[in-house]
């Protein structure tokens, strides 16, 4: 399969997407290799998001901590704050603790090979791949979403995902090649991003279009195949926005393990089908009209806004009254800030 491979890194060498976080072709040619800590964020950062929406965040977290060694020594607050948006905050999370353990017992340099790096807190089977390919050269094979679809198509499998990983895994194992392997690992995913696409794939002008088992046969744009999911259900809460006198709003930080675990939030009930209230103090409090929606990926929120002004010296069960910086909001936090914030602005 090399002659795939060699297909596949002349057409990287012409395309390669720019990514801030990437060392060109032609740089790492020329022997320069990207900062691994770089390397670690992006991978960390572009699970289960889109590049477009990864780079604001990557700026800013180089920003803020240049190094792992800066990361490992902020506060987890801040990390939270800065992550807010991203999603999957376990991520973050486990963000620190991976940045802590390499300065700990790493001396602040990334450890190099695959196994090494799947010791890290919060690196698994792809990250650990990625790390070792794009930031060391090891012959590592990476597979996310974009290489499966690249690989049911060039040979035409037909099983559904997900149980077709495995088999999808083998045959991407089998065409990674020993030379380049971080130019290789990117060029596989860049060719799943823009060629090999999920819809339309451009197959008139892909590197692989006449080996490729699906072009031929002619059932690209059906692969890969998947088992259908179930019905995504819808869940409802109650989130209580109160503020006090001074300017200041009642919110708390979500216990570590669930869903935003760490990350701050308006004081609510329980998500579920039918919630009990649970205000966090005494109050006049008044219902919005408008819901906030969400979608998480196993459910559809629909939150019910209570809406209070208190008095300053209210004494709230739970929760701490603090300035409001919307931005450290995760995102369903902050669709209820939003809708509140019209209400108080015209009420
Ligand atoms: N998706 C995740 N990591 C990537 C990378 N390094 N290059 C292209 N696409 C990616």
């Amino acid at each position: 399969m090399r002659d795939q491979a060699a297909a596949l890194l002349a057409w990287y060498d012409i395309h390669a997407r720019d990514m801030p976080w990437r060392t060109p072709p032609a740089a790492r040619k020329a022997g320069v290799l990207p900062d691994p800590y770089a390397v670690w964020l992006s991978e960390v950062m572009l699970q289960q998001t889109t590049v477009a929406a990864v780079r604001g965040y990557h700026a800013k977290f180089l920003e803020i901590w240049p190094t792992v060694t800066d990361l490992a020594a902020a506060d987890d607050a801040d990390v939270m704050a800065a992550w807010a948006g991203l999603g999957y905050y376990a991520r973050a999370r486990n963000l620190l603790k991976c940045a802590r353990v390499v300065v700990a017992e790493h001396g602040g340099r990334f450890p190099e090979t695959r196994d090494a790096l799947l010791s890290l807190p919060g690196i698994g089977p792809y990250t650990a791949a990625a790390v070792a390919a794009i930031a060391f050269d090891s012959p590592e094979t990476v597979v996310d979403g974009n290489v499966e679809r690249v690989m049911a198509r060039f040979y035409d499998v037909h099983t559904p995902l997900p149980a077709a990983k495995p088999e999808l895994t083998a045959l991407a194992r089998a065409m990674t090649p020993q030379y380049r392997p971080g130019d290789y690992a990117q060029a596989v995913m860049d060719l799943g991003a823009t060629i090999c696409t999920p819809r339309s794939p451009a197959c008139g002008i892909c590197p692989l279009r006449d080996p490729c088992a699906a072009r031929i046969a002619g059932t690209a744009a059906e692969l890969p195949k998947k088992t259908p999911k179930k019905k995504t259900p819808t869940r409802f809460g109650i989130a209580y926005v109160a503020r006090r006198a001074d300017g200041a709003w009642l919110l708390e930080t979500r216990p570590e393990s669930g869903l935003l675990g760490g990350m701050l939030g308006w004081p609510g009930s329980a998500w579920s089908d039918a919630p009990d209230p649970a205000p966090p103090l005494q109050a006049d409090w008044h219902v919005l009209d408008a819901q906030a929606r969400h979608t998480f990926t196993h459910f559809h929120l629909r939150l019910t806004i209570m809406l209070a002004h208190v008095a300053q010296d209210a004494a709230p069960e739970r929760g701490q009254f603090m300035p409001l910086r919307p931005a450290a909001l995760p995102t369903v936090m902050r669709k209820v800030y939003d809708l509140a914030a019209v209400t108080l602005r015209d009420g």
